[in-house]
């Protein structure tokens, strides 16, 4: 394939690149090429999401990232097209950023995947470069992409036309920040594209880039950073419940454990959520059931992790039966939703999860999460602030551990309480000390006895 013209359109910046997909990955993708001097198409199913953008609005709160899109729009590199034709010819290179959702039996959907490979290989002409930013499984370039690609356009990998996996591996709610940090992985259908396809971040970013020999490669390594996440949150969740019931602190644990070497400390909590830590196991279970084997141990983490939301129900319940009450009835302030801290982001969130099972087993529960201050969500209802939730308040659970929750003073809370019994407090980010708190508490975490303060 010859490869001369998207090289000195590197050089020259005169490429253009059509971005599909323009959600929490594929917007700030499409912005870093502006910001770089590029021409942009942003492609989006999604017409109330493209109208908006065209008006610089954007659900995605990221740090800097309506400066980007304000910048793109002032300087005319960006336009927003729900035209497929249109912005595959038109583009020389065309980066997928569409979601891979795992479905309610736990299987991946490749179904946006397989859409935007029809639609490129309809319209794919000679000399293109196809870069998947989405998470897939290691066989998915190769064996849907590539093949669907092919088929549409009758054009021949490596001759006609190149394949990238670029996985994004950004940390949410610091996905521009990490632009310039977080090392890229690269993974080309050839040695010689993947070597282009890294000179075109490099024009684009100080992070790090390392070149890994295939697409599956690269694909394998973000889905391995992540199993290796999820399998150790689930082995220390494990162990929190064992050392629970044996009476021993798992967070005096994990201090300990973490003086030795080769130790690399996780941490218990209500449960594991976002868009890929419970996704990217079940594209490697996909992937291996495919050769008739069976990923023990990635299955058995993911159901350790997901029993978190109902351990945190049992730990309620213990605790305010601790104090001679029971879940139904009681008022209960919940504080987060988010899936995790400092990010206005519910995707799978287990902190969510428990606050349906309280409200499941009638607890009368008041919620409040920064980030969604008076909004309702999912049948539950953020309230407008701090001091509202904790009204006549008998229980406080946390369930994310945002910023502003590891400074309340409990001193004022006790105080303006108005009732004998005692506060129940479950912290199931283990983020308070019981030995810092006031008196009139009973204090429960994650792997941590109660105790009263
Ligand atoms: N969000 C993250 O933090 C994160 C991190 C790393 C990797 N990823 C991966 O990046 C990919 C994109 O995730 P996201 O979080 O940006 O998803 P998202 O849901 O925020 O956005 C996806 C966008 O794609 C659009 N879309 C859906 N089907 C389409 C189609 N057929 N053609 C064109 N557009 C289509 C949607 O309208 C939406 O705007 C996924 O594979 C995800 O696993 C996400």
């Amino acid at each position: 394939m010859d490869l001369t013209k998207i090289i000195s359109g590197i050089n020259s910046k005169k490429l253009i690149i059509s971005v599909f997909g323009l959600g929490r990955i594929g917007l700030p993708t499409a912005l870093m090429f502006t910001r770089a001097g590029y021409n942009v198409i942003g492609v989006d199913i999604d017409k109330d999401l493209l109208n908006d953008l065209k008006k610089k609005k954007t659900f995605i709160d990221e740090p800097g990232l309506l400066d980007l899109l304000n910048k793109a729009i002032q300087k005319n590199l960006i336009e927003f097209s729900s035209d497929f034709e249109y912005a595959v010819k038109k583009a020389n290179i065309l980066i997928i950023c569409v979601p891979t959702p795992i479905s309610e039996n736990k299987v991946p959907d490749y179904s946006a995947i397989k859409d935007i490979s029809d639609k490129i290989g309809n319209s794919l002409t000679q000399g293109q470069i196809i870069i998947c930013e989405s998470s897939v499984s290691p066989t998915t370039i190769r064996d849907l992409i590539i093949p669907i690609i092919e088929k549409k356009s009758e054009l021949k990998l490596n001759k006609d036309f190149g394949v990238c996996s670029c996985p994004e591996r950004a940390d949410p709610g610091k996905i521009v920040d990490n632009f310039d940090k977080v090392t890229r992985i690269v993974g080309g259908s050839s040695y010689k594209i993947g070597k282009v396809i890294i000179e075109l971040y490099e024009s684009i970013t100080n992070a790090n880039i390392i070149q890994l020999s295939t697409p599956g490669t690269a694909n394998a390594v973000k889905l391995t950073e992540n199993i290796f996440r999820d399998v150790n949150i689930a082995l220390i969740n494990e162990l929190a419940v064992l050392y629970e019931k044996l009476g021993i602190d798992v967070k005096e644990v994990i201090k300990g454990a973490s003086t030795k070497y080769n130790f690399q400390p996780h941490y218990p909590g209500p449960g594991v959520g976002g868009p890929c830590l419970p996704a990217n196991p079940y594209y490697i279970i996909q992937d291996a059931d495919k050769m008739d084997y069976i990923p023990f141990l990635i299955r058995v983490a993911r159901e350790v992790n997901d029993r978190m939301p109902a351990y945190t129900l049992d730990l309620i319940t213990d605790a305010l039966n601790y104090v001679g009450k029971s879940v139904k009835g009681t008022r209960i302030t919940v504080l987060g939703l988010s899936y995790k801290a400092d990010i206005k982001d519910i995707q799978i969130s287990p902190s969510l999860k428990v606050a349906h099972l309280l409200k499941e087993k009638n607890a009368s529960i008041q919620v409040w999460d920064p980030y969604y201050k008076g909004k309702i969500i999912k049948d539950i209802k953020i309230l407008d602030s701090f001091q509202e939730a904790l009204k006549e308040t008998e229980c406080i659970v946390l369930l994310t551990d945002h910023k502003e929750f590891r400074d309340i003073n409990f001193q004022h809370i006790m105080k303006i309480k108005n009732e004998d019994s005692p506060l129940v407090l479950v912290d199931s980010r283990n983020i308070y000390d019981p030995d810092n708190l006031p008196k009139g508490i009973v204090y429960c975490g994650i792997g941590r006895k109660i105790l009263e303060t």
